[in-house]
């Protein structure tokens, strides 16, 4: 019941019908979510055609990464005293004030959606299907973290004081939304932000500063209140995290990286969504088209580079035994189109870096008892291009089903019972997405109850959280910190705290 009122109150984002166009603002006050391109109409692909085309060669956002790239700690600390100087008249507007900046960054990401699609695919390598719902989310948290800035202003008895600067390191796999996200939360809270895109994708990084500084600009605020650092020596990056101003650092990366920053200063403030080993469950009275077609999604979406992607099915009872699901799925993940991202027809692009390491041997060796229903095979020398694998006959504490590849590798275990298959999705150090195909209310409830993860989807694929709709974060080793779900209500306060405020009048 819980879900269908949710639905009922948040209306499906529909989708533009000729991008060439541009879109009218979005209300502020009055959220909704941002359309993403509907590839269906003609216009739309010859627009996206057009921007795979500039891809080759592409220079976007280049101009600003070179300018921001820091060499020694007297550089550093310079970017830290700006950040903190133009910090303080920025956590002294209210939260309306800031509000009206983030809903600007909101259209500043809109006007630059063309721009931040050829960004992403010729440092990411993502396809248009990708990156095109990727720049709606970033356009999506700037529009719904300013109303709940707003909110910081209206509670009685209580201030709340945003942290004295935050760090955003955000990851390679989402370029555009996550860097975005995060930046514009601490923002939206009166933090000034230090943002260090990842390696990878600098250019992604440098275009949403750039969205950002305009909004910045055209209210008259210094630009030092989001400063894009590219450090040059690493050891400069355990300063920068281990800095005293440092209140918060907002990561979005594997547990171990946590646990690196971590090292660097044992009482670090984090705020970061890490790993996650994630599995949808299919019972006898799914769906079997629909759940076929969600897993292929969810699992090699992106190349399988996201942190809620599918890294397991576990088919349940009479799925498990017949020949029908698995020759489902052999049909949809064989007739996946896969090409550098520049082919518009490319359904799966590469990976952003060669696989190397436990995804590597994920590709091309099988455990005991294990073997595959589709091989993976590499298409490039590079080893960025690879066909998806998928591999049957995954035991329960095998590696296989408790570590994160972060790749295009689906594994299949099979569950005589929806409990067992519940236990399967459990055993795992990790708790971010979970997925349940069943029309079987009594099922249905069963695992809402039972399942140990952030995100749960029933009847979806696992992937693509939508801001407000489907607040995003995890349980377990998949998060670290306050807990606080990008995307939802209290994300914010996550990023400062409260303190008791002086009586009014
Ligand atoms: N928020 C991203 C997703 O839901 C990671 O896929």
């Amino acid at each position: 019941a819980s879900l269908a009122a949710l639905d009922d109150t948040v209306p499906a984002p529909h989708r533009v019908q000729d991008r060439t166009r541009p879109e009218p603002p979005v209300p502020a006050e009055d959220f909704a979510s941002t359309p993403d391109t509907d590839p269906a109409v003609a216009v739309n692909r010859a627009w996206g055609r057009e921007i795979l085309a500039r891809v080759p060669g592409s220079r976007a956002g280049a101009a600003t990464v070179a300018a921001a790239r820091l060499r020694t700690e007297d550089e550093l600390e310079e970017v830290v005293t700006a950040a903190l100087d133009a910090g303080r008249g920025w956590a002294g507007l209210s939260g309306a004030q800031r509000a009206a900046v983030l809903h600007r960054a909101g259209d500043a990401l809109a006007a630059r959606r063309a721009e931040l699609l050829e960004v992403a695919a010729a440092e990411a390598g993502k396809t248009l299907d990708q990156s095109d719902p990727e720049v709606s989310e970033a356009i999506d948290f700037a529009h719904y973290y300013a109303e709940r800035a707003r909110e910081l202003d209206d509670v009685d008895g209580a201030r709340f004081v945003p942290s004295r600067l935050t760090v955003v390191t955000p990851p390679w796999n989402f370029p555009v939304a996550i860097p975005a996200g995060s930046a514009l939360s601490a923002l939206a809270a009166g933090s000034p932000v230090v943002f260090k895109p990842a390696g990878p994708t600098r250019r992604c990084g440098a275009v949403v500063a750039e969205a950002i500084w305009e909004a910045l600009d055209a209210a008259g605020i210094d630009r030092a209140v989001l400063s894009l650092v590219d450090l040059e020596e690493r050891a400069l990056g355990r300063q920068l995290i281990a800095h005293p101003a440092v209140e918060r650092v907002v990561l979005t990366g594997a547990y171990e990286t946590a646990e690196l920053f971590r090292s660097f200063r044992p009482d670090l403030p984090l705020l970061a969504e890490t790993s996650g080993k994630n599995a949808l469950v299919v019972t006898p009275s799914a769906d079997l088209d629909l759940a076929a077609k969600d897993v292929a999604h969810s699992a090699f979406g992106h190349a399988g580079q996201k942190c809620s992607a599918a890294s397991l099915v576990v088919l349940v009872g009479s799925v498990a035994r017949s020949r029908r699901f698995r020759d489902q799925l052999l049909d949809a993940v064989t007739s996946l189109t896969v090409d550098r991202a520049t082919n518009p027809a490319a359904q799966m692009g590469p990976l952003t870096e060669p696989a190397s390491g436990k995804l590597l041997r994920a590709l091309t060796t099988l455990e005991e008892g294990q073997s595959w229903l589709v091989e993976p095979r590499r298409l490039d020398d590079e080893g960025r291009l690879w066909t998806p694998g998928v591999r049957t006959g995954v035991r329960r504490g095998s590696e296989f089903h408790q570590v994160e590849y972060f790749g295009p590798v689906l594994g299949v275990m099979t569950a005589e019972t929806l409990e067992e298959a519940v236990a399967i999705q459990n055993e795992v150090e990790y708790g971010l997405t979970a997925g349940l195909h069943s029309l079987d209310p009594a099922e249905i409830g069963y695992w809402l109850e039972h399942v140990e993860a952030g995100n749960v989807y029933v009847n979806r694929g696992i992937t693509g959280a939508i801001v407000r709709r489907q607040p995003f974060g995890g349980w377990k080793k998949s998060a670290v910190g306050p807990g606080t779900k990008a995307g939802g209500p209290n994300y914010l306060t996550g990023l400062g705290g409260w303190v008791p405020a002086a009586p009014r009048g």
